[in-house]
């Protein structure tokens, strides 16, 4: 459940009007709904809360920096994938001791300001990076918390750019290999061995995968601990999907409690969990202008101000999300368009064969923009990114500026 309703036919985000928010702040621009965010966060604490466990939200999904202290607020964990993403968390107030480090390519500055900054824990992928993050801490005099990422060859019938538990996966380490991998990381000085994670993949919409993966990684704690390693935390990742248009996911709760039922008889093994897009993506709004209505010859297009550079899921994973007028009372005739931006790429479209009762200059929503929206934005087609708003109640805070020309070139020189 969302904060985006309509009110007498007018959109709003809480209790501000869409309409009001666009002509402050211009289009297109992305809204965000503190209650939303703060209402799924807790989703998972609150389900989680008989069990020792560390909501850790994949930064990735959304790093503004104010949506980032929003969840810091609520006591969240976080889980990253890189130095950026780190400094973000502690620029938003986020407690490093809470964050884990995902990621198959980290770098030595990388897990050196990880390090020094006191993470949770590295979730590591491979030998060779069990082989760094050792020589780092030695070098810094620590001990580096480590995890390793099993890969529990599950199909998670979801998209296959983003389903990554399956062998021919990059992520992570076989099965059948990882008893070995932990000797090998419990065998160097500067490793504290204390968790396993693994992540099968995202927007996944039925709980076996989750299931079939969590079964076979407690069967490998058992059989870790037979080898005389004891580990203290499982992340079982995140990639708990939600409803773009008629997908009918597990709730947070339901699938934190499916998952606290398999571990009911192992009250002190602790429970990470990495969700991204299920907090986030309903959490958000992009909102955008229609420029012109086009009569193609044999489509209608809608060419609004937001383009691929702004929104990519669309183009990139052939993804459908809900595009709504934001006053829902202009009498207008309804017609099927494509929607689609200024950029000069084919690919470029919010979205296709929508029907659609508009004109020129009317605003539209993109609903379940707040995951994978502004974090996978960029300058294409110089284009300046959009702004950021967050709604909390009746107040809107600007989160992000939209970027001014001159951000266009910053760090660019002319040659002498
Ligand atoms: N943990 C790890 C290790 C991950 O790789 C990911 C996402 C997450 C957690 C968070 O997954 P979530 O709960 O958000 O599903 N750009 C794509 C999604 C890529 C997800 C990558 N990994 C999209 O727009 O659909």
């Amino acid at each position: 459940m969302d904060f985006f309703n309509y009110k007498d036919q007018q959109l709003f985000a809480e209790d501000v009007s869409v309409a009001e928010i666009a002509a402050t702040h211009n289009t297109p621009c992305y809204i965000y709904s503190r209650a939303t965010i703060e209402r799924h966060w807790l989703a998972f604490d609150n389900a989680a809360k008989s069990h020792p466990h560390l909501v850790c939200y994949a930064v990735k999904a959304n790093s503004n920096l104010g949506v980032l202290n929003v969840m810091a607020k609520m006591g969240s964990g976080f889980d990253i994938v890189s130095g950026g993403e780190l400094a973000r968390v502690i620029q938003a107030g986020g407690d490093p001791s809470k964050v884990v480090f995902s990621g198959v390519g980290k770098t030595e500055a990388e897990i050196e300001y990880a390090l020094e900054a006191g993470i949770y824990c590295f979730n590591v992928e491979s030998e060779a990076e069990l082989d760094r993050i050792n020589k780092v801490a030695k070098e810094l005099e620590l001990i580096a918390p480590i995890s390793i990422r099993v890969n529990p060859d599950v199909d998670a019938k979801t998209h296959p750019y983003i389903s990554t538990g399956l062998k021919a996966n990059k992520f992570g380490i076989e099965r059948e290999r990882a008893v070995e991998v932990y000797k090998y990381a419990a065998s160097l000085d500067n490793l504290n061995v204390k968790g396993i994670d693994c992540h099968i993949g995202s927007q996944l919409t039925e709980i076996q995968p989750f299931i079939d993966a969590l079964d076979k990684v407690l069967n490998l704690i058992d059989e870790i601990s037979a080898a005389g390693i004891q580990l203290s935390h499982l992340d079982v990742g995140g990639g708990l999907g939600v409803t773009y248009s008629d997908e009918t996911p597990p709730q947070p709760d339901e699938y934190v409690s499916a998952l606290l039922e398999r571990v009911a008889d192992r009250p002190n093994l602790k429970l990470v969990f990495e969700p991204g897009r299920a907090i986030m993506a309903n959490a958000g709004i992009l909102v955008t202008k229609v420029e012109f209505l086009k009569q193609g010859e044999e489509k209608n297009f809608a060419i609004v101000d937001a383009a691929m550079n702004d929104l990519i899921r669309p183009s990139l994973y052939s993804a459908w999300q809900n595009i709504i007028p934001v006053d829902a009372n202009l009498e207008r005739e309804s017609k099927v368009y494509d929607i689609v931006g200024p950029i000069c790429e084919t690919g470029d479209f919010l979205g296709k064969d929508r029907d659609l009762a508009i004109a020129a200059d009317d605003l539209l929503a993109i609903r379940s923009s707040g995951a994978y929206g502004f974090t996978m934005s960029s300058n294409y087609n110089s284009r300046v990114r959009a702004a950021e708003l967050m709604v909390d109640g009746d107040a809107v805070h600007l989160v992000r500026e939209r970027e001014q020309l001159e951000d266009l070139w910053k760090g660019e020189n002319l040659l002498p």
